[in-house]
């Protein structure tokens, strides 16, 4: 057994999923943050990097619905105009700051697969991280579903990756969130999602085990189980929320204390209808939180409203606190389509 303050992990776990509240993921690299202002036809500079941050992260009245906010690399060391570095001022609104800890991927195998960097220096860099205020990390893995994957070799070696990145979290007194990520691309059916998602989910939960991971210190960032972009099947909102809750449910142990969904793709409003959906169906029998680790569907609103214009950052805000609090309704299972207006 390894040495760990296991309780102080658990607090922070379930500060981040309380109800009613989510995680905005805004970590992207900057090579993701380029591709979302190319949107927006804005140019990604330090300057304009720091710029959108600093909308995002002084947003009157987010605290409400956002508990916790990943940070990327360059970000952690930033701070606002008037000199508060960011990690800072999210904590003194009572947001946990977090912190995205892996390189991104590399290519693996024969087949178009990808694992993820990052696992060597890890244990120094944590602790930059914890000095600079994070207290709690990210890890994402993917798995692409057609072409032959996913192979049973990228699986085990993408699932061992995150154990051992979740146990240097652990170690160091961050909180890991678990990220595998079952990709949308491909026109495969929800069906061949859902076997994917319950193979990768089970070589997860026992790589975690083998490498003592405490579950009640940690949260599994999770795709939902979907049909694959260009497939022609369509899946209702309630099918979707019925298959994602069916394999968390077996796979996930009910120690985990939340479950927090990234959007992958999904547009905003689907996101929300069904991360609602799952909640209103199954919220009061899950032992685990049902919540939301969103970036673009989070994001997406605020860079239209933005448009990298000092004049509309107050809109730009408004959209932000609007889609916090859709999501955060969510939670209860009290979204409606009608709130969107
Ligand atoms: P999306 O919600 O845009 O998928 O981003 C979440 C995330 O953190 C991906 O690593």
């Amino acid at each position: 057994m390894r040495l760990m303050n296991t309780e102080g992990l658990a607090e922070v776990a379930r500060g981040l999923t309380p109800l009613g509240k989510g995680i905005l993921a805004a970590d992207e690299s900057s090579g993701t943050i380029q591709k979302r202002f190319d949107t927006i036809g804005i140019e990604s500079t330090e300057a304009s990097r720091q710029a959108y941050r600093e909308l995002l992260f002084t947003a009157p009245g987010t605290e409400r619905y956002i508990s916790g906010v990943i940070l990327f690399d360059e970000t952690i060391k930033q701070g606002t105009q008037d000199g508060v570095l960011f990690p800072q001022l999210l904590t003194q609104k009572g947001v946990k700051p977090g912190i995205k800890v892996d390189q991104g991927l590399e290519s693996f195998g024969e087949y178009g697969e990808k694992v993820t960097k990052g696992l060597e220096g890890l244990p120094a860099k944590l602790a930059e991280y914890k000095f600079l205020g994070a207290v709690f990390t990210k890890w994402r893995a993917v798995i692409n579903i057609g072409n032959g994957a996913p192979t049973d070799a990228a699986i085990a070696k993408n699932a061992e990756g995150l154990a051992k990145y979740a146990a240097f979290s652990q170690e160091a007194g961050l909180v890991p969130i678990v990220e595998p990520e079952v990709l949308m691309d491909g026109d495969h059916s929800i069906k061949m999602c859902r076997e994917v998602s319950l193979a990768i989910l089970t070589a997860v939960f026992t790589a975690l085990k083998d490498n003592d991971v405490d579950l009640s210190g940690m949260l599994l960032k999770p795709s939902m189980v979907l049909p694959g972009k260009n497939s022609p099947d369509h899946a209702s909102d309630e099918e979707i929320a019925r298959q994602t809750v069916k394999v968390l449910l077996a796979t996930v142990p009910q120690s985990v204390p939340g479950i927090v969904f990234l959007s992958g793709g999904q547009n905003p409003q689907e996101a929300t209808r069904r991360l609602n959906a799952m909640n209103r169906m199954f919220g009061d029998t899950v032992p685990w939180q049902l919540s939301f680790s969103y970036g673009r569907a989070l994001q997406e609103p605020v860079l239209q409203a933005w448009k990298g214009k000092p004049e509309n950052v107050a809109a730009a805000q408004a959209a932000f606190l609007k889609r916090a609090w859709l999501n955060s309704s969510a939670r209860f299972g009290m979204y409606k389509p009608g709130m969107e207006k």
